[in-house]
C-alpha cells in the first residue's frame, strides 16, 4: 500500500511512541488504553474512528458469541472493536507489516485470546468451510483485480451480517431496469444512474491498486447479484447486508472454483504450496 494515507510517528518521546514509530507506517489511528494514538497525524483525521462511530451503534453492544471474520483488517482497529464487544475474532490480511502492528495492538489491549491475525487472501476463503456471524469487507473490494470473484466468495461465508464498504465514484441516483436491455438500446448505459463501475488503470491518490470506482447503483447492484439484500446504508459507501439467495445471479460453480484456485495460487505464498 503506497504511503500516501499514511502516517509516521515524527518525535517518538515514550517508549511506547518507540515501538510505535518502529512499526510504522501506519493506516489505523488505534487510541491504545493509556491513549497514546498510532497516527495522530493522519491526512484522513482521526481514521477510522469516524467510520466506526458510524458503523459501531448499527451493532449489538455485546457481541459475546459472535464470530466475526475481518478481511483486509490492516492494523486491526476493527478487529479490536469487535473483540472488546466480546466477539471471536478472527483478521486477514496479505500484508505482513499490517498484520505485525495488528498483533501487536492486541497485545496492549490484551485481547490476543479473542482475535487471530492471519496472513491471508480474500480469495483463499473459497477453500475453507469456515463460516461467521459477521464478515466486515471493508476498503479492499476497490483494491482487487477480480473483485466479483471476491464479492461471490464472501457473500457465502457468513450468516448474520455483512458490512461492506468501498470507495466508490460519485452519484446517489439508482436506475432499475428490470427487462432485457436489447442490444440498440445501449444508449441508456450512460444514464447517471446506471450502474457502473469505473476502471482506474495508473493510480489514484497515489495508490496503483485502487483499481476500481462503483457508482451507489453498482455497489447495490452487484451486492444483489452476488445474493446480498442491502438492509442499510448508515453511512456513506458503507452497506449492511444479509443474504438472500432469491437475488442471487445464476453463479457458474466451476467457473467460481478454477478462478478462485488460480487467483489464491497466484497470490499467496501458503498457497503455492498446495
Ligand atoms: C484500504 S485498507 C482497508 C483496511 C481496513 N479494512 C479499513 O477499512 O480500514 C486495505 C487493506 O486490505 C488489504 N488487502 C488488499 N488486498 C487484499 C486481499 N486480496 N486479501 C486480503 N487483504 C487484502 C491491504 O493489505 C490493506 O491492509
Amino acid at each position: 500500500m503506497p504511503t500516501t494515507l499514511q502516517t509516521d510517528l515524527s518525535e517518538p518521546r515514550t517508549p511506547l511512541e518507540h515501538e510505535i514509530a518502529e512499526l510504522g507506517p501506519w493506516f489505523h489511528n488505534i487510541h491504545l488504553p493509556d491513549g497514546t494514538q498510532t497516527a495522530p497525524g493522519h491526512p484522513l483525521g482521526d481514521f477510522p474512528t469516524y467510520k466506526w462511530r458510524v458503523i459501531s451503534p448499527n451493532l449489538p453492544e455485546d457481541m459475546t458469541g459472535w464470530t466475526a471474520l475481518d478481511i483486509g483488517c490492516n492494523a486491526g482497529f476493527y478487529s479490536l472493536q469487535l473483540a472488546a464487544r466480546g466477539a471471536d475474532v478472527t483478521g486477514i490480511d496479505i500484508n505482513d507489516h499490517y498484520l505485525n502492528q495488528a498483533r501487536w495492538a492486541a497485545e496492549q489491549f490484551a485481547l490476543g485470546s479473542r482475535i487471530q491475525f492471519l496472513h491471508k487472501q480474500v480469495y483463499e476463503l473459497a477453500f475453507t468451510e469456515d463460516s461467521y456471524d459477521l464478515i466486515l469487507f471493508m476498503g479492499v473490494f476497490y483494491h482487487l483485480r477480480h473483485p466479483l470473484l471476491a464479492l461471490d466468495i464472501v457473500s457465502e461465508k457468513f450468516e448474520k451480517l455483512l458490512v461492506f464498504q468501498t470507495l466508490t465514484m460519485p452519484g446517489e441516483q439508482v436506475f432499475v431496469f428490470e427487462d432485457d436491455l436489447t442490444i440498440d438500446d445501449r444508449l441508456l448505459l450512460l444514464h447517471p444512474a446506471w450502474p457502473k463501475m469505473a476502471f482506474i488503470e495508473k493510480s489514484l491518490a497515489g495508490d496503483p491498486t485502487n483499481w476500481w470506482a462503483p457508482n451507489h447503483a453498482a455497489v447495490l447492484a452487484m451486492l444483489r447479484s452476488c445474493g446480498l439484500r442491502p438492509l442499510k446504508n448508515p453511512g456513506h459507501e458503507i452497506y449492511f447486508c444479509r443474504r438472500d439467495e432469491q437475488c442471487k445471479t445464476d453463479v457458474n460453480r466451476e467457473e467460481l472454483s478454477i478462478a478462485a484456485k488460480s487467483v489464491a495460487q497466484l497470490n499467496s505464498p501458503s498457497m503455492k504450496t498446495k
